[in-house]
């Protein structure tokens, strides 16, 4: 795992809070669902934030950072980032038909995996109530409510759900207590993170099948199967 110092270079409101980009070593950016641990060092910024990425993989040291950032942080102020962190998605290469979605935040983070799914040439699906600004022309957006439609005909479903709605998924779903999804399907799991395993705090501890993980080091993705 690799440290540095990386700039930041834009910041901009959005609905779901601030987002940006950032300067950072192409060697350290995450994959898909995997995780940079940031700090400013001002005193306004009490722990250590994860930061996804929320664009194409595209080679350049730009990368755009999901939403939301810290509101203390501040366009030109340098991040002590280490990384990159986690378990990240495992998009089956010969998945061809993609469904993806978020509760309660903004698409952002499932962006990298949209892009590599288009790249193998998957069709892919987002269940948004808002098209987001930017998404590739090539992606169908379809409404949440028929999202449960969707693991009767995806190879693949990616859902972005926070740690407390976790135990709800079968009911997003709409799949019957104790019932597995039938089709394959991980979920990126958000919760705050801020040791990022290095020092064991327990923050981030999720109940699954087999047994308490911890979201930052086991996570943030887990196959949808092991929730509870
Ligand atoms: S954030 Fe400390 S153990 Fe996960």
């Amino acid at each position: 795992m690799a440290e540095a110092i990386c700039d930041i270079v834009e910041l901009r409101m959005t609905e779901a809070g601030l987002a940006g980009t950032i300067l950072c070593p192409v060697d350290m950016q995450p994959a898909p669902g995997q995780y940079l641990l940031a700090h400013s060092g001002s005193p306004d910024d009490l722990l250590p934030v994860p930061l996804f990425r929320a664009g194409p993989a595209d080679g350049r040291p730009e990368m755009a950072v999901a939403a939301p950032l810290p509101p203390a942080w501040q366009a030109a102020s340098r991040l002590h980032v280490r990384g990159p962190l986690g378990s990240g998605f495992h998009l089956p290469p010969d998945a061809r038909s993609v469904a993806l979605a978020a509760v309660d935040a903004s698409e952002d983070r499932l962006m990298p995996l949209v892009h590599q799914a288009l790249a193998q040439g998957a069709s892919v699906t987002l269940f948004t109530a808002q098209v987001p600004a930017g998404l590739p022309f090539q992606v169908e957006a379809l409404p949440p409510a028929v999202l449960p439609e969707a693991v009767r005909w995806a190879d693949y479903l990616a859902l972005d759900l926070p740690a407390g709605k976790a135990a709800d998924w079968r009911s997003i779903l709409r799949i019957p207590p104790g019932a597995r999804c039938p089709c394959t399907a991980e979920v990126l799991v958000r919760a705050p993170m801020p040791c990022g395993g290095r020092a064991l705090c327990g923050v981030c501890s999720l109940r699954t099948r087999s047994g308490w993980k911890l979201i930052c080091r086991d996570g943030p993705v887990f196959d949808l199967n092991e929730l509870e």
